[in-house]
């Protein structure tokens, strides 16, 4: 369970959000929603500890995320996070099957032919990532999070450069994510997407608007 407490980012003299409070609970799959340029990004960064808020508390397992040291925070984000970014960040100049190794835990017992399979990339660990397309590139960043199982996923409009197949792909992978007990977080401009999640929170108005 990852819980925000009174969260405020501001850059310079704008504030993009004050007392911004919101719990997102294990099994739930929860979008993050707002116009453009409301601080959707920002917050998943917070979130996942590449960025930092102004002022507040993020309580992941009942300690503070912001209080981490160095370490601490690497440790949360090897054992527990799992990130989409909009621009994937995979290793470029190296295979999928060396971008699915990054991901493993020492302790997982590692399914990438499985994973591959499931994201629609069967047999094709050898590959150069810069060889693959956009679409082919978000699914490895899809199946390495599979390879990984995180406790907590951020996801930042994971289905925006897919096609309608694809992007139903992703929502269906990160819903069967949420039921083994992930909690997910999808900023999304996406209405399917909105649509497949437990709840929405609107980062504008700081409050939960529904599914
Ligand atoms: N490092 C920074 N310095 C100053 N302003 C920033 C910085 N990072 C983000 N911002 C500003 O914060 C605002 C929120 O940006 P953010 O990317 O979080 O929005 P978003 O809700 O994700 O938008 P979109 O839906 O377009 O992705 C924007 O106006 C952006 O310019
Ligand atoms: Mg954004």
């Amino acid at each position: 369970m990852i819980v925000l407490e009174e969260l405020t980012k501001s850059f310079g003299p704008r504030t993009l959000w004050e007392g911004l409070t919101l719990t997102v609970e294990p099994g739930r799959m929860l979008a993050l929603v707002g116009a453009s340029g409301s601080g959707k990004t920002t917050l998943l960064n917070c979130m996942g500890l590449l960025d930092e808020p102004s002022s507040g508390r993020i309580l992941f397992g009942g300690a503070d995320l912001l209080r981490l040291g160095h370490g601490g925070r690497r440790r949360f984000r090897r054992n527990h996070l799992g990130y989409l970014f909009q621009d994937y960040a995979l290793i470029e100049n190296a295979t999928v099957r060396a971008n699915l190794d990054v991901a493993r835990r020492r302790r997982a017992g590692a399914d990438h032919a499985g994973a591959l399979a499931r994201v629609g990339l069967a047999g094709r660990e050898k590959e150069r990532v810069h060889h693959l397309s956009g679409g082919e590139r978000q699914r490895v960043a899809l199946a390495r999070l599979m390879v990984k199982q995180p406790s907590l996923v951020l996801a930042d409009e994971p289905t925006g450069a897919l096609d309608s197949c694809n992007g139903a792909m992703v929502v269906d992978v990160l819903r069967r994510m949420s039921r083994r007990g992930c909690a997910v977080v999808i900023a999304t401009h996406d209405d399917r997407v909105r649509g497949a999640c437990d709840t929405a929170f609107d980062v504008h108005a700081r409050r939960e608007v529904g599914g």
